[in-house]
């Protein structure tokens, strides 16, 4: 099976504006689709890869001109600067899960396969989907399902959960099914337990932090024309992305100085996000919830 079908790969490539002789970073590696269109656009430059899970390291690339550091991305600053590699003339981020990671039936990042909680991109931390459903205070996971899964009723789930792990822990996807099947609305369970586990596997991985630490340091990493190129799968990713294109910073107006003129690190080259085609869509039900959103560092 295909590890992972790269999303809106031409207009990514677009995005970055390639320089044949620049530096680039793919901070989500994945499959290594969209790093393989990169380096195909490369002569002299090169190309620095993260991905913090180990099964996506193993599809590495053999290319002298391609570095892959197994890290999370919010030690981007760090590394490139151990590898001599600032500034950088443009970052791509592509966010989330790759499909490799949702068929792999073991790690409990699919509705579709009875496995274990785990749900940790990197195995070396500690937290999984488990601790989180057998630990976690009530109000504590009533707050990740409303805030991360948008669960309409996420006061009743986490009661439910509550309740249900006194009597026998939590542990696998079939456990939590049993737990919480009451809380579903009939004929849409899919899309219910979709946001479930997109809530855990948000907490778990503690992807908001990171894409918030991803982005403050694109600001300090990239040089004065380079791009940032992101695309995002929920609106809470999408909020931070367009936030900080727009303005710099997460929240918060638009700076602006003695004349008026607005204060900005970033010009943007998207005003609305690019998604991706009824073609697309039809090969590719990854693609579906894509936002691609591309900004240059003034
Ligand atoms: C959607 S996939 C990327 C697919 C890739 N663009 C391709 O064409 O194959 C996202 C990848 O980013 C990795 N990832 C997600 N968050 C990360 C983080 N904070 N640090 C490092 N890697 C991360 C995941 O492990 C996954 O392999």
């Amino acid at each position: 099976m295909e590890y992972h079908k790269p999303v809106l790969l031409k207009e990514c490539i677009d995005g970055l504006n390639i320089n044949p002789e620049g530096i680039y970073v793919d901070v989500t590696f994945g499959g290594g689709g969209h790093s393989k269109e990169i380096l195909k656009h490369l002569t002299t430059g090169k190309l620095y890869a993260f991905d913090q899970d180990e099964e996506a390291v193993k599809n590495k690339i053999n290319d002298e001109r391609f570095v892959l550091i197994k890290q999370n991305f919010k030690y981007l600053k760090n590394f490139l600067k151990m590898y001599n590699a600032l500034p950088i003339d443009g970052l791509l981020a592509d966010l989330g899960v790759s499909s490799h990671q949702f068929d792999e039936g073991g790690r409990g990042f699919s509705i579709r396969f009875d496995a274990k909680l785990d749900m940790r991109m990197d195995v070396n931390t500690k937290l999984t989907a488990a601790d989180i459903l057998n630990t976690y205070s009530e109000e504590d996971l009533k707050r990740i399902f409303k805030m991360y899964g948008e669960v309409d009723n996420s006061g009743r789930l986490a009661y439910a959960i509550y309740h249900s792990r006194k009597e026998k822990q939590i542990e696998t996807v079939n456990d939590l099914k049993a737990a919480i099947g009451k809380c579903v609305k009939r004929g849409r369970e899919n899309q219910y337990y979709a946001q479930v586990f997109q809530a855990l596997r948000i907490e778990v991985n503690k992807e908001l932090d990171a894409l918030q630490d991803l982005l403050l340091q694109s600001l300090d990493v990239l040089k004065e024309g380079g791009r940032l190129v992101v695309i995002s799968y929920h609106s809470l990713e999408d909020r931070l992305v367009k936030n900080i294109m727009r303005s710099g910073k997460f929240e918060g107006e638009v700076e602006k100085d003695f004349y008026g003129n607005q204060i900005t690190p970033f010009k943007q080259i998207t005003r609305k996000p690019i998604t991706p085609g009824d073609e697309e869509n039809a090969e590719n039900s990854r693609a579906r919830s894509a936002k691609l959103r591309i900004a240059e560092k003034k």
